[in-house]
């Protein structure tokens, strides 16, 4: 990606050193203790909402994938502008049928579906303001599902958020450092992206993280 992109700096901090740390220390260590979401809430969207034909947004090191219980054999895309995770990832997840593409979700995607499933975990509060970008991304991932299909993930919220102090800390460490993009990002910000592309949106915060499921794309309307 051009590092002048407004994206670039929001997917370019994942090298190989943090991928290899990022179980052990994001999963298991910030999630947990700094956002007070640990990993079985966000695994159990996985679970509950998975199919076969499933397009990962931003796959990070796979390990909610590894353990959602996606049969072998199943057909999953990741997308990532990061050829680096792409590379980590793909050959843990060599038992799927897979598709590796890199793109930004900020752009329209260029697949064109369409996908049973789609996820967006922990990937929102990487992309860059302001909200409309955001809920752009979301309505290109919602024009490339099935009428039936489903998004869903989860993602930090901003300042209005039920942070503790060490939160709230971590929280403007990483948007100075710019990794994060998302003190903007209220819970009725997040609803407002989903809703602008679906009509069914359910949303819970569990800490400080917004854990989502959405169905029933909104389709734009016919031009001509
Ligand atoms: C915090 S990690 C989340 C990884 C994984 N989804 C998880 O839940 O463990 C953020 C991921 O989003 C990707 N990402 C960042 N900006 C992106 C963008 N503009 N388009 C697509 N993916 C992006 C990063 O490269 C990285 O793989």
């Amino acid at each position: 990606m051009d590092r002048d992109d407004p994206a670039y700096k929001g997917q370019s901090g994942y090298n190989r050193w943090l991928l290899k740390a990022y179980d052990r220390l994001i999963i298991g260590r910030i999630g947990p203790f700094v956002w007070r979401c640990p990993g079985p809430p966000l695994l159990g969207n996985y679970q509950r909402n998975i199919r076969d034909g499933h397009l990962d947004v931003g796959p990070g090191t796979g390990w909610f994938l590894l353990r959602s219980g996606l049969p072998d054999g199943a057909r999953l895309t990741l997308m990532d502008p990061n050829t680096t995770v792409l590379d980590f990832v793909k050959p843990k997840l060599g038992r799927f049928d897979l598709d590796v593409v890199e793109a930004d979700v900020c752009k329209p995607l260029p697949m064109t579906g369409p996908f049973q499933s789609a996820a967006i975990n922990l990937v929102i509060h990487c992309l860059p303001g302001p909200q409309s970008r955001k809920a752009g991304a979301v309505a290109n991932v919602a024009a490339v599902l099935a009428h039936d299909g489903v998004l869903f993930g989860a993602t930090v919220l901003g300042e209005a958020g039920p942070h503790t102090w060490l939160a709230r800390r971590v929280l403007h460490a990483f948007n100075r450092q710019g990794g994060f993009d998302n003190l903007d990002d209220s819970e009725v910000a997040i609803r407002a992206m989903l809703e602008a592309s679906f009509r069914q949106v359910q949303l819970q915060v569990v800490g400080s993280v917004a854990i989502f499921e959405a169905r029933d794309p909104i389709r734009p309307a016919a031009s001509g």
